[in-house]
């Protein structure tokens, strides 16, 4: 999703319209990642089996809740830039940063992928903490280095459960 400064609400705010549209695009392509492994942790929640049942389906229980708090909270951001959400799930199928999938294999796969992608999605919000410095979007800055050291955090508990 393409996103104008002609798309971006007038604020009495020091950070140059500019550079919200620019962040407000940028913060809809973090959002889409983040609703992607919301649904994949979601998936392994439900279908893990075997000896790692019980602390996989836990784990990623916790997980989820807050990656769901995060997708609310990332998408208020955008509303608060002066932007709109990105809408439509293939919207979001498309400008994820992590792919879509529609099988896993066994917990030891599932687990593997799932902390690969919880550092994928890190990795793309520490490229785009760059861009809120420069514009002076301390808030953004701070919104995405809190979810880096949650995904961080999370890709480190799944693969200790290996
Ligand atoms: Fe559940």
């Amino acid at each position: 999703m393409t996103i104008q400064s002609t798309d971006i609400r007038e604020m009495k705010t020091d950070i140059k319209k500019a550079d919200r549209a620019d962040m407000a695009e940028k913060l809809g392509k973090t959002l889409a990642s983040t609703y992607m492994l919301y649904h994949k942790t979601q998936s392994v929640h439900w279908n893990v089996t075997g000896p790692l049942f019980v602390s996989v389906h836990k784990l990623t229980e916790a997980q989820y809740e807050d990656l769901a708090a995060s997708v609310d909270e990332i998408a208020e951001r955008i509303r608060a830039l002066g932007a709109e959400t990105p809408v439509g799930l293939s919207t979001y199928v498309n400008d994820s940063v992590i792919d879509d999938q529609v099988s896993w294999g066994d917990a030891k796969a599932m687990l593997n992928q799932l902390a690969g992608d919880n550092l994928a999605v890190a990795n793309q919000m520490r490229e785009f903490v760059k861009t809120a410095e420069d514009a002076d979007d301390v808030f953004t800055a701070d919104l995405l280095t809190s979810r880096i050291g949650a995904l961080e955090e999370a890709a480190w508990m799944l693969s200790a459960s290996l």
